[in-house]
């Protein structure tokens, strides 16, 4: 489970990592924090944090990409995020550049934002169901070697099909039951993403927004333990 560190400044980002780290969660770092801090913030937090997930969706052409890629992976990050609708070369040249890292991040396609519904994805020109959609985008990413995709709950069992069991799938839009769904479209619960076959969850809001966070995340947690256990 990866917990997002979406703050505006360093300081509540290390409070909230040191927190919560304690349950064994990792974190995520996204555009607002990396974008007012840099990489000497990211690296000013991985000694709280661990390894994190840094999560910039990079679109690009291939080589501004690849540079992209071999900068974040020379600060050290356990993963990363490329956008699938950057194209076939544009994922090959992410995957090349992680791939020649001296510690190489996974390379994850974000397929279909978890905040779009088919309304959105048809209002930006994609005529396929959501579903086909974001499966063919899985396909993509994987012919290019990518390590897996970040999808919704609602994909996650078509992409494990598509990936097979090594193929790495990432949720977000989690939210446990009764709270507040706030910008996100395609949502489920966390019982509900790990029995559609996500590997990892991403949550923000529900635990960092949380009046008390550690207690937010340790009932995640507890749910999906006694998920497991009934299984
Ligand atoms: O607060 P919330 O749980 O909605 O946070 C979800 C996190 O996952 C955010 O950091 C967001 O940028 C990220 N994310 C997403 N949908 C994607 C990819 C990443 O919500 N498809």
């Amino acid at each position: 489970m990866f917990v997002a560190l979406d703050f505006a400044d360093l300081k509540r980002a290390r409070e909230c990592a040191a927190e919560l780290r304690p349950t064994g969660v990792r974190f995520k770092v996204g555009l607002e924090l990396f974008c007012r801090t840099g990489p000497e913030g990211l690296r000013a937090l991985l000694p709280v944090t661990g390894p994190v997930f840094l999560d910039l969706k990079l679109h690009d052409i291939p080589r501004t990409v690849a540079g992209a890629v071999r900068a974040a992976a020379a600060v050290g990050v356990w993963g990363l995020t490329v956008h699938a609708l950057g194209g076939e070369a544009m994922l090959r040249a992410a995957v090349e550049a992680a791939g020649a890292a001296d510690r190489p991040p996974r390379c994850l396609a974000v397929t279909a934002l978890t905040s779009l519904d088919e309304a959105a994805l048809a209002a930006v020109g994609v005529a396929a169901p959501m579903r086909a959609h974001v499966s063919s985008l899985a396909h993509l990413a994987q012919a290019a070697g990518c390590d897996g995709v970040v999808a919704s709950p609602e994909e996650a069992a078509v992409v494990r099909g598509v990936g097979g069991p090594s193929f790495l799938v990432v949720t977000p839009g989690v939210r446990p039951a009764g709270v507040d769904q706030g910008d996100q479209a395609r949502v489920a619960t966390p019982t509900a993403a790990v029995a559609a076959g996500a590997d990892y969850l991403v949550i923000g809001r529900p635990v960092t927004a949380a009046a008390d966070p550690l207690a937010a995340l340790r009932a995640v947690l507890a749910e999906l333990e006694a998920a497991e256990r009934a299984r």
